[in-house]
């Protein structure tokens, strides 16, 4: 049999509730924070990764999924979501936009060829943002805030925001040689990518996942020995305000993340789960100020972060949170015979179209496993349709929660379902009879 490719996985039943509750959550969360919704393609020209990842990076050096078209172009299955976005805040000139700033946010799948292993996919879902168009340190603690934020409407509690300086050009440049000086004295204890990162990019040396617990990283020279005022005022700020609204964080001056467009602020929010390891790392992001113009559009500040949803769904599932996920119908039909069912069939679809939950039977089950099926479905009502049924336009209905039998008119069953359901999930007390006029808190009011 042919199988899913390694690193990939189908989506389907309760997992597939809880990624669609999930998408819905960051959803409306982003119509509180005012950002727009964008989408950009699956895949884009190889050299957009090359300019805006970076060609040093692990992710671009060996984990694209690279290929050819037919017209002989190179393309590139994106790996991540913010290079794409800034080439269509470039190419549809959203600079121009007077309502600066531009706040979008996406959701998809991103593709890396990794090592599988839990948590790590080599085709995962992202949901990021990416605000254009300031510098000001404000729109920092607002993208932190937006992952801190979604983490607590969840109600995960076990989650760590750590925090770094990356500075700016002259900060890095100044760290750079430093870095340069420390590690020519102990190239030869690094690994052989550490020692081609010596000579691209030092930086990514403090990256590495397999020189991680040698001694000399953690004597490494730290970027904040080597910031500029600017950039240590731009830290300074978006620390108080992540203070000033409750948000705790951790500064590590370890953190460089593995991609190479970040200036000065970095972050990574992680789950403080025993036994997560590096797969710990549910979101993470920055500032990136000049990765627009390095990827062709007008110097425009930009900010952003990505969420895994595997990871996140992982983590949800060990610290045992439910989802607030709706299950179960409003009401199952069951046709009698043949004779009655393109009625039936009329019927749950007038009710589907009154905007009830419904199902039938499909698979001519006898009465007593089609009441079953109903149970399985969760189903509040259960109605009965026969031929007398049929010839005097009226249902058979029945409570599957407090075992009620009604025989109801069709002309009335929009109205007696809605205020039947309203009556049961009505929660104010035992005193209500729920007649409306009152708000007593339920998703009616
Ligand atoms: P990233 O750190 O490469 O950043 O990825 C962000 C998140 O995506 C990670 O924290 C992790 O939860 C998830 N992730 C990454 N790789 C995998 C994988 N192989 N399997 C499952 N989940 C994974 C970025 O992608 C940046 N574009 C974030 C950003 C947006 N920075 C500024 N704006």
């Amino acid at each position: 049999m042919i199988q899913k490719p390694k690193g990939t996985y189908d989506v389907f039943g309760d997992y597939g509730k809880k990624v669609l509750y999930l998408e819905m959550l960051f959803q409306s969360l982003m119509e509180k924070y005012n950002y727009e919704f964008i989408r950009t393609p699956i895949f884009e020209a190889t050299d957009l990764f090359h300019r805006g990842v970076g060609e040093t990076t692990d992710i671009v050096s060996k984990e694209t999924y690279d290929f050819l078209d037919r017209g002989e172009r190179k393309m590139t299955l994106r790996p991540e979501g913010t290079a794409g976005v800034v080439r269509s805040f470039i190419e549809n000139k959203m600079y121009t936009n007077s309502s600066m700033p531009v706040k979008t946010w996406y959701y998809g799948p991103m593709f890396r060829y990794e090592r599988p292993q839990a948590g790590r996919y080599r085709e995962f879902y992202q949901m990021g943002v990416e605000a254009f168009g300031t510098s000001d340190p404000l729109m920092d603690a607002e993208v932190i805030s937006i992952a801190v934020n979604f983490y607590k409407l969840l109600g995960l509690k076990d989650v760590k925001v750590r925090i770094n300086s990356l500075g700016d050009s002259e900060s890095r440049s100044n760290y750079r040689d430093a870095l340069l000086a420390y590690f020519k004295q102990h190239l030869d204890k690094l690994c052989s990518d550490c020692k081609e990162r010596y000579n691209k990019n030092p930086l990514r040396i403090l990256d590495c996942k397999v020189d991680h617990d040698l001694d000399i990283m953690h004597n490494a020279p730290k970027i904040s020995d080597y910031l500029s005022n600017e950039a240590i005022d731009h830290f300074e700020k978006v620390k108080d305000y992540l203070d000033n609204s409750g948000i705790s964080y951790i500064v590590d001056d370890n953190l460089v993340r593995g991609l190479d467009y970040y200036t000065n602020t970095v972050f990574e929010v992680e789950a403080d789960i025993p036994g997560f390891g590096a797969n710990s790392v549910l979101s993470a992001g920055g500032r990136y100020d000049h990765l627009v113009e390095n990827i062709g559009g007008p110097s425009t500040p930009g900010v952003g972060f990505a969420l895994g949803m595997e990871r996140l769904i992982n983590v949800l599932e060990a610290s045992s949170i439910n989802l607030n996920i709706e299950n179960g119908i409003d009401l199952y039909v069951i046709p009698m015979n043949d004779i009655v069912k393109s009625y039936a069939f009329d019927v749950t679809n007038k009710l589907r179209m009154s905007g009830f939950k419904v199902e039938m039977d499909y698979m001519n089950r006898n009465l007593k496993s089609n009441f079953k099926q109903a149970d399985r479905l969760n189903s509040h009502f259960v109605a009965i349709i026969g031929e007398d049924e049929m010839a005097n336009d009226y249902i058979t209905i029945k409570n599957n929660i407090t075992k009620e039998e009604d025989k109801i008119d069709t002309a009335y069953l929009v109205n007696y379902l809605d205020e039947k359901l309203l009556q049961e999930d009505c929660t104010c007390g035992d005193d209500c009879d729920c007649n409306h006029d009152h708000d007593c808190g339920c998703e009616h009011h």
